[in-house]
Parts: structure tokens; sequence; C-alpha cells
């Protein structure tokens, strides 16, 4: 079973067009790093499968289409958390919108302990009841993270989750997302801007408004694609050549 199929897509925002002529298509329980250059329309896809975005095509989620998918079945971490630091709430909380959609007044017993849950699986606890103020960059990261895993979604979209991440917090991220995976059997899209975190994926999609590449790394992460999608690998070329450090 397909858990994405994405046939033709092109999203336009005025005059420009951000994707064109797009199509893939994901088998269940892949984990999809998607790489490109800034403003490649990376996070454009994700919010058209979200449907948060205007398009054209066809996208399928579990073999329905997407007006017809369940939105339980997604889980979104977005890259630019617009959110107001001001508000006075408190992690578990910012969690437990996850599940209602909206924002709780006061949370139940029930919402409040699949709150903790979901904080615990990717061990952030203790940051359940701090305000969401006082969280760094990393911490909000998580707790964003839990917020896309309390409604145990099968298709979890991630943009940059470990940008703002220390470098022993992004190990971690990924092996909760690698538990979650496996305990689950979900489908992971990840955008990311590391292609070493990349070449452990199953699926690599390189992007730059179009599709350059897609299908396991050591096919689509090559000189040529990345090349392509990039235009001139300057100096990345030299510390990361097709897999391996140079
Ligand atoms: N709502 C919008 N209105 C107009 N233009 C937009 C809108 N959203 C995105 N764009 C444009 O579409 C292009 C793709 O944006 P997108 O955010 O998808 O890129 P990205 O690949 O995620 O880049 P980054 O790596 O910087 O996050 C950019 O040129 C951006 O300016
Ligand atoms: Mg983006």
């Amino acid at each position: 079973m397909w858990a994405l199929e994405v046939q033709d897509l092109a999203v336009r925002f005025g005059e420009f067009q951000a994707l064109e002529g797009v199509s893939l298509r994901v088998p269940e329980g892949a984990f999809v790093a998607i790489v490109g250059p800034n403003g490649a329309g990376k996070s454009t896809l994700l919010k058209a499968v979200l449907g948060l975005v205007p398009f054209r095509g066809e996208v399928r989620v579990f073999g329905r289409p997407l007006g017809e998918a369940d939105p339980m079945w997604f889980g979104y971490v977005p890259q630019i958390k617009t959110f107001d630091r001001t508000f006075p709430a408190l992690a578990v909380e910012l969690v437990a919108t996850g599940l209602m959609r909206r924002w709780p007044f006061r949370l139940s017993r029930e919402a409040r302990e699949k709150a903790l849950a979901a904080l615990e699986r990717v061990g952030a606890l203790a940051l359940a009841d701090r305000p969401l103020g006082r969280l760094s960059g990393g911490q909000l990261q998580r707790v964003y993270l839990a917020r896309a895993l309390i409604r145990r979604p099968r298709l979890l979209l991630l943009d940059e989750p470990a940008t703002g991440v220390d470098r022993v917090g992004e190990v971690d991220l990924y092996r909760y997302l690698e538990a979650y995976q496996e305990e689950a059997g979900a489908t992971v899209l990840m955008i990311t801007h590391d292609w070493e975190a990349a070449h452990h994926a199953s699926h690599v999609l390189v992007m730059n408004r179009k599709v350059v590449g897609f299908g396991p790394p050591e096919r689509a992460l090559t000189e040529e694609c990345l090349r392509q999608a990039f235009g001139h690998l300057g100096h990345a070329h030299e510390l990361y050549v097709g897999g391996s450090r140079a």
C-alpha cells in the first residue's frame, strides 16, 4: 500500500511557480528525507500534502483522495513555530492541542496523561509544566514533536525538526522517531539540510521546484542529483561526496 501518492502536483503563489510536475509514490513504512536548497519548495510540498496550500494535481494518502483522509492520520511539525512565546501556557497544554485541535481551557485528566506520555516518548517529560516562553529553541522542537506524536499519526511530516537541536538531542530525536516508526508502522517524511542524516533514510527526495531524484539514498544522493538541485556544490562537495565524507 502507498502511504502517499502525488501525481503531477503544481503549486503557484501568484506569478511564482513554487512546485511543478511533482510526482512520487511513498510506500507505507518508509522514512523519506527531503533535501534541496532554500526556496526549493520543500515546506510547500508538505503543506500541499496537508491541504494547507491550494494545488493542482492529485494527492492520495493511504489510497484515499486528500479530501477523504482522516485528519488524525497526520502528524506535523512545522518549520517555523509562529507561536507567541508570551502566551501564558505550559508545554503540556501545547502538546494536548495535538489531540483536540483547539486550545484546552481546562485540560482533562485523560488529555493530560496522554500529553505526558507523548512528552515522555521524546524524552521531555521534565518540560511538561514549564511555561512555553521559558523553553529553548531545541526544547520547543521536542514539545512540537510530542504534539505531533500524541495522536499516533500514520503519516508524520517533519519540517526540519532537528534545527536548533544540539548534536546529542539530534541523535535522540532520530532514536525516538525510529522507535515510534517501529512500534506504529508509521511513514515519515522529514525535511533536512543534513545530507548525512538523509543517508540513513530509506528513501531520499532531492528536489528543486521539481523532483530531481527519488529513491534509496545511494541512488538519489548522487553528485549528479545534488549538483542539479543545488547548482554548483562548492565546498559542500568537498565535505560530502556520494555518501562518504571526504
Ligand atoms: N505563502 C506564500 N506566498 C508566496 N510565496 C511563497 C509562499 N510560501 C512559499 N513561497 C515561496 O515559494 C518558494 C518555496 O518556499 P518553501 O518555503 O517551500 O521553500 P523551502 O524549500 O522549504 O525552503 P527553506 O529551505 O528555506 O525552508 C519560495 O520562493 C517562497 O518564497
Ligand atoms: Mg522550508
